[in-house]
């Protein structure tokens, strides 16, 4: 099993360009089984889930290209089946955004339930209700959602609690309807924006995606597009903590202010100094930095995609910081691992009391899940000493490889077996 060997204590500083977004890129690669035509892709991150969903969409029977510099063309022109497999699904939850699409456009379709996850036990009903709402008969059978739809109708859909994937399911399915949906209290992450213009160049018609309502007018058919995937907020944001914690000035190239408002609020309230430059944006760590509290919350609320890593920032802040996670039961997995490298974080329920500035020693600790494990890679950056993290297949899920990307920082970071 791979890990990654990592000696603290060095300062960064450089640029770093930073990919495509995982959460992007994969509901607009399950966007190309709504059409025959090509649907070519650029800038997806090279990133695990990435592979694992074009396997989906050839498992389905759709042709796919992998072109150079993280571009696939993919065209959905003939179908070997209407089934996403357990085996598959087990190991990318974000599988069952082809489930929408696959209705749509053919009235069937076979996914296997994600089943739960190490964050929380994360349910789809939504995605089902909403279905249902649309005309599908959905059965649920042998761990597999069997839905059938003769032609989807327009509806109007109104989820109880935000939900990106459900928001991002419904609007490609609405896009084939017959007639108007009306999606309420949709999810307003940029990732949504970005899917309602994909679909968009695909001939769609959507109004409203960013706001709490999004309209959709079925058509008949949608054609191809070509398309630029965003730059990763998460990503970016993961190395604007690194650059707070342990940055001498590091310039991120691609990174972009206007995604990441909530997360850079934070941070230049804790000290850190964060600028735009013309190619992204610069980050910079302050002299002292000061403990404050957050609370994780939809788009354009605090992403809970970065609280992990917003507490290993807090390891290193003074004072007490307060971070209430609201979006999934179980993600505090970062937490055990950080208390064996020094940390002070004290767990009440859905709260993390984190109390600093902690000298932080180099540790064996086990990555469980994405985010988690980016966590310990910033925790390692600063801690005394060797910190080895192992079961990074979880980090590379979602992050072109950073040994490289930190490497190149100037940081002590080794892929090892
Ligand atoms: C997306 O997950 C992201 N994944 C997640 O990023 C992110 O944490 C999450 O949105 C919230 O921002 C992708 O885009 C591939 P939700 P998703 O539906 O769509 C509950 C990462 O680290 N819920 O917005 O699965 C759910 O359990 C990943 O990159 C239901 O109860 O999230 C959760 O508590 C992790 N029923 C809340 O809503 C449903 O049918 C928000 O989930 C759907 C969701």
């Amino acid at each position: 099993m791979e890990k990654l060997k990592i000696t603290g204590g060095r300062r960064l500083a450089g640029r770093v360009k930073i990919g495509g977004s995982k959460n992007a890129a994969l509901p607009a690669l399950a966007a190309s089984l709504l059409t025959g035509e090509k649907v070519e892709l650029d800038n997806l991150p090279r990133v695990r889930d990435v592979r694992t969903m074009l396997r989906v969409l050839e498992q389905l029977g759709a042709r796919v290209e992998a072109g150079e510099h993280g571009s696939a063309a993919v065209q959905a022109d003939g179908f070997a089946s209407f089934e996403a497999p357990y085996d598959l699904v087990k190991t990318m939850r974000a599988s069952v955004l082809v489930l929408g699409p696959l209705l749509a456009r053919h009235g069937r379709a076979r996914v296997s339930l994600p089943g739960g996850c190490a964050i929380g036990e994360r349910p789809i009903n939504l995605h089902l209700d909403g279905l249902e709402r649309m005309g599908a008969e959905i059965k649920l059978e042998h761990g597999y959602v069997e839905a059938r739809a003769d032609r989807l109708r327009g509806a109007t859909v109104a989820f109880p609690s935000k939900t990106v994937g459900a928001t991002e399911n419904l609007m490609m399915a609405a896009t084939l309807a017959r007639g108007t949906t009306v999606l309420q209290n949709a999810a307003k992450e940029p990732e949504v924006v970005y899917l309602a213009e994909l679909l968009g160049a695909m001939g769609a018609s959507i109004e409203g995606a960013g706001t709490d309502e999004i309209v959709v007018e079925g058509r008949d058919t949608l054609g191809g597009a070509s398309h630029r995937v965003i730059p990763d907020r998460i990503e970016a944001g993961t190395y604007l903590v690194a650059g707070a914690i342990v940055g001498d000035g590091i310039e991120l190239e691609d990174a972009r202010l206007d995604q990441m408002e909530a997360i850079i609020d934070q941070l230049r309230r804790v000290g850190v100094v964060v600028e735009p430059t013309e190619a992204g944006l610069r980050v910079a760590r302050p002299e002292q930095l000061t403990s404050q509290d957050l609370r994780t919350a939809p788009h354009p609320g605090f992403p809970t995609d970065m609280q992990a890593q917003y507490m290993a920032l807090m390891t290193q802040a003074t004072g007490t910081a307060v971070i209430a996670e609201t979006i999934f039961e179980h993600r505090f997995m970062h937490v055990g691992e950080l208390l064996r490298m020094g940390a002070d974080v004290r767990i009440d329920g859905h709260t993390a009391v984190v109390v600093g500035p902690a000298r932080l020693t180099g540790a064996q600790v086990m990555a469980t899940d994405l985010r988690a494990s980016a966590c310990l890679v910033l925790a390692a950056l600063v801690a005394d000493g060797v910190t080895v993290i192992d079961r990074v297949y979880h980090l590379d899920r979602g992050y072109e490889p950073m040994e490289r990307k930190l490497r190149e920082l100037g940081a002590s970071v080794e892929r090892i077996r």
